[in-house]
């Protein structure tokens, strides 16, 4: 089959050089957004006096039947179709004969690809925000539920001071939201139309762009045509999101491995979420918490394939461009999938209180509270500080808790302190005095699930 491009050609292409340049396997995913372009694009040309409104009308009714037919599956696209907006073209020759011809009047492939990928981007991000707004929800439905639920925090992996669950939740709450305010600035940031830029330079043809920018539901027609051509940004931009968002669930699949294992106990993640051993038949393995861990991987992946793509390439187009699809389809997916399995999961796990408790003896969680009672009675906080770190030493030394520690054992250290003047030291009198803004007592907490809901609430447009 000769190509829509063959005019100057005496050969046809080497049946390989068909197969490495075909983008049709992969770009054939934006079948709906090329038609939507095309109807767009045509719809100007008409009201620009560039072709007739009956030219327009059957080139439109005849895109709309080959949407028909690629839904359906009655249109199998091959490498001879090269690209999807070929494969189109084509086929909308075919159906509509000689009219059909005139649908690619000032307007080219390298601006046609990009006003796909974006309409194609700008869909799955509104889809993300979805995924990643049901996410937040389900966190802010656990924070509520967990605002006095005491747990352990942790530096270092060591026992640090003692902070409550619903104040874990509301950590991961902050990550998420930042990744949604990222994507929005992507999306709005992407948010104008190339089509019309043409080649490179835009065309002699009276088109009128902010036309198809407005029918297209972009904010405005881009600035300049060759950037418009050459531009990759909104999808490295994307990437970059996905790379950021994506490390924070893995960083909290990382968690959800530790908690669920046998020295923690802290959770005992749904078995639908879990899968066995096929040799160890006691096993029950937190697969999924692993597998987005891991995931992370293939999107960093794909960002620095992207980067690496666009490094070295002089304005305008280059055919290294048609590399920036494959690894964007691939972190639409993974991070879509990726948001939908942890949400569900974390919506199905339940904290093991008992088991956490356990651990409330470990490690003198209430120093640091010691330490600020002491500084609250006017001792200096670097000597409150070695005071408790004294405190610690003989404890260690007896093996006992400060709970523990006699009158003599305390005066020995410091004369200013007696077991009176320790105060409550317990760990849920820790935890409620932790009132200060962003702290981890549950009234502060339940601020910020308030102040999380409000602004959940005010993204109502983008839902
Ligand atoms: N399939 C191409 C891509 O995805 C479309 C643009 C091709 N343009 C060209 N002049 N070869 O980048």
């Amino acid at each position: 089959m000769a190509s829509l491009w063959g005019g100057r050609f005496e050969k046809e292409m080497d049946e390989l050089v068909k197969q490495f340049n075909a983008s049709i396997g992969f770009d054939k995913r934006m079948y709906s957004e090329d038609i939507d372009g095309s109807i767009a694009h045509v719809t100007m040309l008409a009201a620009q006096g560039i072709v007739t409104e009956e030219e327009k009308e059957q080139i439109v009714r005849g895109l709309e039947k080959i949407r028909e037919k690629i839904y359906n599956g009655d249109i199998v696209f091959n490498v001879d179709d090269e690209d999807i907006h070929m494969g189109i073209e084509s086929r909308l020759i075919e159906e509509i004969g000689e009219t059909g011809k005139k649908l690619h009047t000032a307007r080219s492939r390298n601006d046609q690809c990009q006003v796909d990928g974006r309409l194609y981007l700008k869909k799955e991000i509104r889809q993300i925000l979805h995924r990643l707004f049901y996410l937040e929800s389900v966190i802010l439905k656990k924070a509520e539920k967990y605002a006095d639920s005491i747990t352990v925090g942790f530096t270092h992996m060591q026992h640090a001071q003692p902070i409550t669950l619903g104040f874990v939740f509301m950590a991961y709450f902050q990550m998420f939201r930042r990744d949604i305010s990222r994507l929005i600035d992507t999306y709005e940031r992407m948010d104008f139309c190339p089509l019309g830029s043409c080649a490179l330079a835009g065309t002699t043809l009276p088109i009128d762009r902010h036309k198809t920018a407005e029918l297209l539901g972009f904010s405005a027609p881009t600035e300049n045509a060759m950037d418009s051509v050459s531009d990759r940004d909104y999808s490295l931009e994307f990437l970059s999101d996905a790379s950021i968002s994506m490390m924070h669930l893995s960083r909290w699949a990382e968690e959800f491995v530790w908690w669920n294992s046998q020295e923690f106990s802290y959770i005992a993640i749904d078995d639908s979420y879990c899968t066995g051993s096929s040799i160890m038949p006691q096993k029950k393995n937190p697969d999924m918490a692993e597998l987005l861990r891991g995931k992370v991987g293939r999107v960093y992946g794909d960002l620095m394939q992207l980067l690496t793509v666009m490094k070295g390439t002089p304005l305008a187009y280059n055919k290294d461009f048609q590399e920036d699809k494959e690894s964007l389809f691939d972190a639409i997916d993974t991070w879509k999938a990726s948001i939908q399995i942890f949400a569900n999961m974390l919506d199905k796990t339940e904290f093991r209180m008992d088991q956490i408790e356990k651990q409330f003896s470990k490690g003198f969680l209430n120093a640091t509270d010691i330490a600020e009672h002491f500084a609250k009675q006017g001792i200096p906080f670097r000597q409150a500080h070695s005071i408790v770190g004294q405190m610690v030493k003989t404890c260690e030394h007896r093996g006992c808790d400060f709970e523990d520690l006699t009158d003599e054992e305390l005066q020995a250290i410091d004369p200013r302190v007696t077991r009176e003047s320790l105060g409550d030291i317990g760990i849920k009198a820790c935890v409620d005095a932790r009132v200060s803004y962003g702290g981890t007592a549950p009234s502060e907490v339940r601020r910020q699930i308030k102040e999380g809901t409000e602004w959940l609430e005010s993204l109502s447009d983008w839902k």
